[in-house]
């Protein structure tokens, strides 16, 4: 449990894996409760932190070498930190971030095959001991999840439709895809680990009871 009186929230899981749908949904039902809550995003989430998302997101996927990234991503995060989401869980707010540093961990860990390390005391040094209350991972094969993403860009295709992390390679999406289930065997106390392929009612339905049975929240 993290220091505020306010829950931390993330969501994490790979390309088309319906996380921006389910967050939505879950911020109304938050609201329609009574709950005073925020959605957030990385990389971004504070006016500095989104700058450099647009640095780190668009050109070529091979642009920045690996430690490059992850300083951009954990730049990102420190400001995303200080200016969104620890004010807002001090004053009792409960935030919800689509991605944060367990998908560095799985990302460039995992998926680029990094200092797995090197990523902890980075984030030591930014964060401390701070972690998510509850880490939400929504499970879908990688081929679908990417066919998800193939068929939402096709109509109205540019170069920037699709991110430099959605041209990687298939056994990448693969090795996310297994990153985030070893972190969250590793983790059981910090991470629930959804069936996304599933249809949208039940998925939310889910993530609903997991956060009234783990974290108390007032959902239907
Ligand atoms: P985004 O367009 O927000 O995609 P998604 O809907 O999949 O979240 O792009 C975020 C991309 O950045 C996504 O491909 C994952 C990647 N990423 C990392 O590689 N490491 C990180 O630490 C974060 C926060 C994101």
């Amino acid at each position: 449990m993290n220091q505020f009186s306010g829950k931390f929230i993330t969501f994490e899981g790979g390309e088309g894996s319906g996380k921006s749908t389910q967050i939505k949904m879950l911020l109304n039902a938050m609201h329609e409760a009574g709950m005073e809550a925020i959605r957030t995003r990385e990389p971004g989430g504070s006016e500095g932190a989104e700058e450099i998302r647009n640095l780190i997101l668009l050109g070529d996927k091979n642009k920045w070498d690996g430690e490059t990234e992850a300083l951009l991503f954990f730049a990102a995060r420190r400001d995303h930190l200080v200016r969104t989401i620890w004010p807002a869980l001090k004053a009792g707010v409960w935030v919800v971030s689509d991605r944060y540093v367990d998908c560095t961990r799985v990302y460039q860990g995992y998926g680029r095959e990094g200092d797995k390390e090197g990523i902890e005391t980075l984030y030591r040094f930014i964060a401390g001991d701070f972690e998510s209350d509850l880490t939400f991972v929504l499970d879908i094969p990688s081929e679908v999840g990417l066919g998800r993403v193939m068929a939402r860009t096709q109509d109205n295709w540019t170069p920037d439709s699709i991110n430099r992390f959605e041209k990687q390679e298939l056994e990448f999406h693969k090795r996310v895809r297994e990153g985030y289930l070893d972190l969250a065997r590793k983790n059981p106390h910090r991470f629930a680990v959804i069936d996304a392929s599933k249809d949208i009612e039940s998925v939310q339905a889910e993530i609903c009871k997991v956060l009234r049975e783990r974290l108390g929240a007032p959902l239907t």
